[in-house]
This record gives C-alpha cells, sequence and structure tokens, in this order.
C-alpha cells in the first residue's frame, strides 16, 4: 500500500519526503500553508516524486476544467482533485480523454465511488474519517468501493482519506486499499511502538555492559 501525506505544509514534507509516495492537499490545507497558492504547489511538486493532488474550486464542469488544465501546467505530477457530483464527473471525463489525471473527493458512498470510475478517474478518495465521526462505518465504504472495483475491473485506486488515527491506515491496509493519505501526526504515529522504545533503550544499556 503506498502512503500520500494529507497536508500542504512543506516543513510537514520535508521530514517524511523521503519516505512518502505523494501528497494530497485541499483548500483547507492550502488556507493552514498561508502562502500564496501557486507558489506553494509548485514548491511541494519540486519535493516530492510522487502525485500530489491539488483541488479546484469551480462548480461547474466548464470552470472546473479550464482551472484544471492551468494547475496541470505547474508540474507533471499535479491530480487534479475533483469534488463529487454530475458537474466534477463530467470535468474528469474531460480531463482524463486529455490526459490529466484526476481525484474525485469528498465520496462518501459505493455509488458516487462507481461514476468516479466509471469516468476513468484515476484516483478516488473516500472520507473515512468523516463517515466515523458521523457514526458511520468508513472503512465498510472501503469495503463495497474494492469489490465494485473487483466486480467490473476498474482501474481507479483508492485513497483512503479523512484519516484519524492509526486504525485506519492498518484497516484500509488489511482490506487492500490501494493508498492511505495521513495527516503528519499519523504518518509519526505509523513508525512507533512503545515497547520498540522500551527496546532500544534496554539493549542500549545492555550493550554498555559488553565486554570491549
Ligand atoms: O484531504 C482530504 C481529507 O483527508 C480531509 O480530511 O480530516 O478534513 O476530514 P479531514
Amino acid at each position: 500500500m503506498r502512503i500520500f501525506l494529507d497536508t500542504a505544509s512543506v516543513e510537514e514534507i520535508r521530514e517524511f519526503v523521503d519516505l512518502i509516495d505523494g501528497i494530497t492537499t485541499n483548500p483547507t490545507l492550502l488556507a493552514q500553508a498561508a502562502k500564496p497558492f501557486r507558489e506553494a504547489i509548485k514548491e511541494i511538486c519540486d519535493m516530492v516524486e510522487g502525485p500530489v493532488s491539488v483541488e479546484v474550486t469551480a462548480l461547474d464542469a466548464e470552470g472546473m476544467i479550464s482551472e484544471a488544465r492551468e494547475l496541470a501546467r505547474i508540474a507533471d505530477n499535479v491530480v487534479i482533485k475533483i469534488p463529487m457530483g454530475t458537474e466534477g464527473i463530467r470535468a474528469v471525463r474531460a480531463l482524463e480523454a486529455e490526459g490529466i489525471p484526476t481525484n474525485v473527493t469528498l465520496v462518501f458512498s459505493p455509488a458516487q465511488a462507481l461514476w468516479a470510475a466509471k469516468a476513468g478517474a484515476s484516483y478516488v478518495s473516500p472520507f473515512v474519517g468523516r463517515i466515523d465521526d458521523r457514526a458511520g462505518d468508513g472503512m465498510e465504504l472501503i469495503s463495497q468501493i474494492l469489490l465494485i472495483y473487483e466486480n467490473y475491473g476498474f482501474k481507479t485506486e483508492i485513497i483512503v482519506a479523512s484519516v484519524r488515527h492509526v486504525r485506519h491506515v492498518v484497516e484500509a491496509a488489511l482490506l487492500g486499499a490501494h493508498i492511505a493519505t495521513v495527516p503528519p501526526a499519523v504518518a509519526k504515529k505509523l513508525f512507533h511502538h512503545p515497547l520498540t522504545d522500551e527496546g532500544i533503550k534496554r539493549f542500549l544499556a545492555d550493550w554498555e555492559k559488553v565486554p570491549r
């Protein structure tokens, strides 16, 4: 499974840039980065080899397409994040036909994920955390999408998004999701276990007693 970082902060990306497989941003994350938008995207794309998702803000297909064409010119690894909806799906069809990769975002149902795949989206982003926040089952959505995509051989890759904790990542991996995009705080936790820290401490203490 590939791990993307869900952030627009250059400092946070720098910490993991040699380990992660891509980046996802959204307007909220870009607002937190507090830098001129294009400058921030260009800087991130130059740092990261993998795909960098950048979201359009237009609400009609035509507007999304022209915004996407402009964003795609920033760097070769830009992936256009398109909000789910009839206009979004129209834009995805057009952009993928032009060779501009898309990531259908704000997906909360298997039917929406089916439309994204039918339109030929490169990626789909189901938001598991926001579903769990409302007492739903985000991981059930992932397993339904995986089954639908397998039934028809769709090539669209699933980015498990809105990740809140390590368990989301582990469950996504157990189900066989292609990618999880994780906030930096969760990315750090993926490496750690208290028994690892304790083990290192004990080995180092014992190493001091080894005759040299
Ligand atoms: O980037 C999309 C998604 O990961 C947002 O997560 O935490 O705002 O639900 P969150």
